[in-house]
């Protein structure tokens, strides 16, 4: 990734990245506005790390700007219950810095109208930390993104997640492993990262799976429920490799936000890849991923299937064809409802008024005690 060129003209992999972003903000907007009056919190955070310049020269939105319009939008919504949603960008390059600083004050009357705080930082956010941390205490409910060229500090980073206002705030996080690698100039960053995540990048590399493997070591930095990561291809001169992808994260406690964001990549995907028949790889199915998951077990809950999917690296080469099997609660839904019709698993419930009268699985079940009383278990082929 070139980057005194990022932000000259927006490539294929940003556009991709920056929907699913939005399409998961939002989300988490509206779930947190549907939750305002039982947890009594009227306002939601937004904190952006790497924000960049807003704008791309070639005249694209960036995240900031898009992070602040989806805002906008909300607040203009009839049902919207939020008071007050406090922004804040953290940028380290000055003149990216001001190029922002001046997008967002040609419309500053229109964010304070509607009650939209923004603050804009200039350097690392590393050394804005406390001021990150007082943001995080401004609203139960929140969003960070983090979008760095290659990665973030998980050292400094863990010092915030820690805290327990992080609790009911969604974090995304980008994560560019073919980047660090061909970067390997850059010994003294490597060897710092390695420690941390205690791995050998040349080992990852070399696995069957390092997307997975690599997602299983950062994925221990956070504590929720759902940590969920999607592998994006990067486009190389205007064309989508196979070879080369970055990570997107999401951990979130929300299933509603989890599902939100796999479902937005399942449709980017779908539409890159409409003639591609066969896939690329062995085949994403999620007949064979529930049935890999039960071959160890006799029995799972609901809730253990849903976080298994979550853990797994979801990836554009495994698409079988125009439609992406993506692990949200629906397609799940749908085709362990199928096993069960097809003699394969006996779905069962401790609270039969999850299921219908045909004993299958309803769509209502979205909270964790529900998905906790649901039993999964596989039928013994004679
Ligand atoms: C990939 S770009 C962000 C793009 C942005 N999310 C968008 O959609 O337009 C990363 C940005 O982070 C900035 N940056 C790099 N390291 C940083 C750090 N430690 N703290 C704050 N900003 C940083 C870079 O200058 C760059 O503008």
């Amino acid at each position: 990734m070139n980057k005194d060129n990022f932000f000259n003209e927006m490539r294929k992999h940003s556009k991709i990245k920056l929907n699913i972003f939005e399409e998961t903000l939002k989300v988490s907007i509206s779930i947190a506005n549907e939750m305002a009056k039982k947890f009594n919190t009227y306002n939601y955070v937004y904190i952006d790390l790497f924000a960049g310049t807003g704008l791309y020269q070639s005249g694209e939105k960036g995240s900031p700007l898009r992070a602040i319009n989806i805002i906008l939008n909300h607040k203009k919504t009839k049902n919207n219950k939020l008071k007050n949603f406090f922004v804040l960008f953290v940028e380290e390059n000055k003149k990216h810095f001001l190029f922002l600083e001046t997008e967002i004050k040609k419309n500053k009357e229109i964010y304070e109208k509607y009650n939209i705080f923004i603050e804009i930082k200039q350097g690392k956010w590393e050394e804005h930390k406390n001021c990150i941390k007082e943001y995080l205490k401004k609203s139960t409910f929140g969003f960070l993104f983090l979008d760095p060229f290659i990665s973030i500090n998980f050292k400094e980073f863990n010092n915030i997640i820690k805290d327990r206002s992080i609790r009911f705030k969604e974090i995304m996080m980008l994560f560019n492993l073919h980047s660090i690698i061909r970067n390997i100039d850059n010994e003294k960053a490597l060897s710092s990262l390695e420690k941390i995540l205690k791995i050998k990048f040349d080992k990852i590399i070399e696995s069957d799976k390092p997307d997975e493997e690599i997602a299983h070591h950062i994925q221990k930095f956070f504590d929720k429920d759902f940590k969920t990561g999607i592998s994006i291809p990067i486009d190389v001169k205007g064309k989508l490799k196979k070879i080369d992808y970055f990570i997107l994260f999401l951990f979130t406690n929300s299933i509603g936000v989890a599902d939100s964001f796999l479902k937005a990549y399942g449709s980017r995907i779908s539409e890159l890849y409409p003639h591609k028949k066969g896939g690329f790889d062995q085949g994403f199915n999620l007949k064979n991923d529930i049935n890999e998951f039960l071959k160890s077990k006799h029995s799972a809950t609901l809730y253990d299937l849903i976080v298994y999917f979550h853990k797994k690296v979801v990836s554009w080469k495994k698409a079988i064809n125009v439609s992406v099997e993506v692990p949200t609660l629906k397609n799940l839904r749908e085709i362990l409802n199928k096993m069960d019709s097809d003699g394969k698993i006996l779905i069962t419930s401790s609270a039969p008024q999850l299921l219908g009268k045909r004993k299958k699985l309803l769509s209502k079940i979205r909270r964790k005690e529900d998905m906790e009383k649901i039993k999964i278990e596989k039928i013994p082929k004679r």
